[in-house]
């Protein structure tokens, strides 16, 4: 079931305006552009790309949770209803809070970067561990590894996703000390 189309439209509301780049210079909406040095970027690949395309704010701040919403649906094809249920649990877990004009959502990107262990977690593909470096910024050797799965180097099946993903939480256990949560009870088993 998809979300009546009152609620659609009250989420269209969303970020529709030409923002500045990293470099200063005005950006349509859908022009990629890395962030510039005072934006902020999450841990999250797929919130991060929305916002350098600008269809998140640029500066990776004040985003309204209808934005995120209106974004996955509109650029990702991923349906509000869903999109709301991803949401639902970023919220139980004190992502989100009152922005400044009153609305709902992240006060920047840093909130999901600062939730080590609610949200933002070790062993991820894309980033290290909290123990080792930076939980934001990409880890390229990692991400290799990830693909390194896939036999076209194109493509990942649910399989080959499923046999990185195991690879991955054996790598992180290895090494860190303090694996918490999903890490330590998957590789346990
Ligand atoms: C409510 C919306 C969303 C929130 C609050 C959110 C938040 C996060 C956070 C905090 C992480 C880091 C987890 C970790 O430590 O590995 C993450 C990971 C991830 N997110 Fe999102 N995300 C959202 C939507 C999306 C969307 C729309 C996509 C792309 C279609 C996406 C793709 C991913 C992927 C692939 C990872 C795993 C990265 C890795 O393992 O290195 N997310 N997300």
């Amino acid at each position: 079931m998809r979300i009546s189309a009152a609620a659609h439209a009250a989420l269209a509301a969303s970020v529709s305006v030409r923002q500045n780049g990293g470099d200063g210079s005005k950006l349509d909406v859908g022009v990629w552009a890395p962030p510039g040095p005072n934006d902020i970027r999450s841990p999250c690949p797929g919130l991060n790309t929305l916002a350098n395309h600008g269809y998140l704010p640029r500066d990776g701040r004040n985003i309204h949770i209808s934005d995120i919403v209106t974004a996955m649906d509109q650029h990702l094809g991923i349906a509000s209803d869903f999109g709301l249920v991803q949401v639902a649990g970023a919220a139980v877990r004190g992502a989100f809070s009152f922005l400044s004009d009153g609305g709902l959502g992240l006060e920047s990107f840093d909130a999901l970067t600062n939730s080590h262990n609610q949200i933002e977690h070790d062993a991820s593909f894309t980033r290290d561990d909290l123990a080792f470096g930076s939980n934001v910024i990409k880890n390229t050797t990692q991400i290799e590894s990830m693909i390194a799965h896939s036999e076209d180097g194109v493509t990942l099946t649910v399989e080959q996703i499923a046999d990185a993903r195991h690879a991955r939480l054996k790598d992180s256990f290895s090494r860190n000390p303090s694996p918490r949560g999903l890490a330590a009870r998957v590789v346990r088993q």
